[in-house]
């Protein structure tokens, strides 16, 4: 019924991930992207009708009334994961990193600390110290291969000045979701020592066959007064040049606040994302239901192929499309590893650039046809195969 396999050029199509490739030293026209997160996947049927509509109407001015996306997001939370949203708690925002920047001027001052849990999406460091903020780090640790918090050694090293925390959930790089007891204990910390925690869960709808994710405001309804949740159509439908997303906010005070930043920032909504974003939320369903089992064989794919490569190791992938791999083993620099892939002409994103935990890992973006997958896991092992 939808045809993940299709063969659409992106290049030449201003893609970053396509046509941005040459930063690593990969030729973009024989190369490979697997960076920049997006999939390579044309957008769901209903999105690009709506699309359709607005061409053929054919006048783009200013949006404005959005109670039927508010509806369609609503409705969206509670078909999908079960949760009842008030659609007066959303804050519509240009993207989730101006979600964050938004949050941080309005709930910290310059010098505040801004805690994460490293390896992470790269962006939250660097919005977090272009606010002059002070970015903490807290590094997660791994067993049995999946990582975990320390709450224990975050928790002795709390100056007072910590007024934020960015979860990642599902966490990006590695696809883990949290568990329900280990988001209960990050509510607790976050209670104790006053910090408002905001659980970016941009990723939530791309869950591997047999998971289940567990929404932060669900499990931990006690904290609903410092609790931001940010969502978004962006990820799960591949539409992330939409730059559209939403902050909730149940505590109708702090939601003032970042409502008063945002309009300080004059953000307003904008056309083409809230029409294409109510259209995915409203009738995306069919699409994604399809797109994960694909998701899901592309893991196997690239699981199977790691394996068989002495050295490099993979964490499982619970959620989201971005494999996280440990060079380690194979007893090479970063520069060594990275030559190898630059040299077979592919482009994973760089583990460091998630944070110093990532000094010898890549993140592989898995959202792609199957046979491009299949040629990137070829080009792999023959890079690696002196090893094997
Ligand atoms: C956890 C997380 N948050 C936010 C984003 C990006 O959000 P946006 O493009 O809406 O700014 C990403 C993109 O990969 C992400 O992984």
């Amino acid at each position: 019924m939808f045809d993940f396999d299709e063969v659409i050029d992106r290049r030449g199509t201003h893609s970053q991930k396509w046509d941005g490739m040459g930063r690593y030293g990969v030729p973009t026209d024989t190369g490979i992207p697997l960076w920049v997160a997006d999939m390579d996947f044309r957008a769901a049927p209903p999105i690009n009708d709506a699309l359709q509509r607005m061409v053929d109407h054919g006048v783009h001015g200013y949006y404005g009334n959005d109670t039927t996306f508010r509806a369609a997001m609503v409705a969206w939370m509670k078909r999908r994961h079960d949760w009842d949203i008030d659609p007066e708690w959303a804050l519509q925002t240009h993207g989730l990193v101006n979600a964050l920047a938004m949050i941080i001027q309005s709930c910290s001052a310059p010098g505040d600390g801004v805690i994460v849990f490293s390896p992470v999406y790269h962006a939250f460091a660097r919005i977090i110290d272009a606010n002059d903020r002070q970015l903490v780090e807290s590094s997660l640790v791994i067993r049995d291969n999946r990582f975990h918090m320390d709450l224990g050694s975050l928790e002795s090293t709390l100056t007072g000045r910590e007024r934020l925390l960015f979860l990642c959930s599902p966490h990006n790089p590695g696809g883990r979701i949290w568990d329900v007891d280990e988001l209960r204990a990050l509510a607790d910390l976050c209670e104790r020592h006053d910090i408002i925690l905001v659980s970016d869960e941009v990723h939530h709808d791309l869950v591997m066959p047999g998971h289940k994710h567990h929404i932060t405001a669900k499990v931990a309804p006690e904290i609903a007064d410092r609790l931001i949740t940010l969502v978004a159509t962006s990820k799960t439908f591949n539409i992330a040049g939409i730059e559209t997303g939403s902050i909730l906010i149940a505590n109708p005070e702090l939601r003032k606040q970042v409502a008063k930043a945002r309009a300080a920032m004059s953000i307003s909504n904008n056309r083409f994302g809230m029409i294409m974003a109510e259209a995915a939320y409203e009738a995306g369903d069919e699409w994604l239901d399809a797109l994960l089992p694909y998701l899901d064989a592309n893991r196997r794919l690239f699981a199977g192929s790691i394996a068989a490569i002495p050295g490099l190791s993979m964490m499982d992938l619970e959620a989201t499309y971005l494999a996280w791999v440990d060079f380690a083993g194979t007893g090479m620099t970063r520069e060594a590893f990275t030559a190898r892939l630059c040299q077979a002409g592919l482009a994973p994103s760089e583990g460091h650039s998630f944070g110093p935990e990532g000094e010898l890992c890549m993140r592989f973006n898995l959202a792609c046809r199957h046979a491009l997958l299949a040629e990137a896991m070829e080009r792999l092992s023959g890079a690696f195969s002196d090893l094997q």
